[in-house]
């Protein structure tokens, strides 16, 4: 299987979490729909938090949808949520360099996350913006409001709120570090800066004449993840490092089933 195509299976899950915050009245998570099938892999076993991070192109995304699938559990992809602030700041005409101004946006703002069998939604304001997000100038803005101390703040509270029953595979950057410094499962997912290049541009279908362009957006990216000073992109020191350079999706996916099998069990591979 290639790294840009997902497995359908029969089993669906669905969590979403309203974190709206009106006038001035307190922000308060609220799930307001929790419904989801137990795959027969995850019966009466404990329910995980598994925590992926890593960069930009090292196939998270797909390999943790995939992995939420087998094990019944939800995936909650952080970073829709850093790309669902910046594109209501780019609605709001919000500065992405102005924290407070965007942590006041996103006190009030309604950022949804919908795992569904088709893909994970991401709703803002009820609106389905899971293709719109995903475009470049959103891209950039989410990296640049992510520096933000306080904009992270408000982002890991939220994020905590949503994974605390278990049964999450959560991707992001600090997710092992920040959200859930005691995930059960921490997997450091990296591959070489060309390969990353090549498989985004592959899943995004760039063309040729952009190509350059885009690779060079990617690796400021990156190096703004790696240096901020705020919860920089760094492997927890209990994490499993996997370098996917050389591994194909299905080989990566086994490794960390291998090893998130070994949790439920309470063992340590
Ligand atoms: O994973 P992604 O490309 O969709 O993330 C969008 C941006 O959000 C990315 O530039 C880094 C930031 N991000 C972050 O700082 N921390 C996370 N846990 C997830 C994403």
């Amino acid at each position: 299987m290639s790294w840009n195509q997902g497995s359908p299976k029969a089993n669906f899950c669905i969590r979403t979490l309203e974190s709206c915050g009106v006038g001035n009245r307190p922000v308060v998570p609220v799930y307001n729909r929790y419904a989801y099938t137990m795959s027969q892999d995850s019966g009466s076993t404990r329910k995980l938090i598994i925590a992926i991070d890593g960069p930009a192109g090292a196939g998270k995304s797909t390999i943790a949808a995939r992995l939420a699938r087998k094990f019944g559990y939800v995936n909650l992809e952080s970073g829709a949520m850093y790309r669902a602030l910046a594109l209501q700041a780019i609605e709001n005409d919000t500065s992405f360099d102005d924290e407070t101004a965007l942590v006041k946006l996103a006190d009030s703002s309604r950022i949804q996350l919908e795992p569904t069998i088709s893909g994970n939604r991401t709703l803002l304001g009820g609106k389905d913006v899971s293709v719109r997000i995903r475009e470049r100038d959103v891209t950039e803005g989410a990296s640049r409001i992510s520096v933000h101390p306080r904009v992270r703040e408000w982002m890991v509270s939220h994020q905590r709120a949503m994974g605390a029953g278990g049964g999450v595979v959560m991707e992001g950057r600090d997710i092992g570090t920040k959200v859930f410094p005691d995930a059960d499962l921490k997997i450091f997912l990296d591959a070489d800066p060309v390969v990353r290049e090549q498989r985004r541009m592959a899943q995004q279908k760039i063309a040729v004449e952009v190509a350059a362009h885009v690779a060079a957006e990617l690796r400021e990216r990156d190096r703004r993840d790696r240096t901020r000073a705020a919860s920089p992109l760094v492997a927890a020191q209990d994490a499993v490092v996997i370098d996917s350079t050389a591994m194909s999706e299905d080989e990566v996916l086994g490794k960390i089933e291998e090893l998130a099998r070994a949790r439920q069990g309470g063992r340590t591979v």
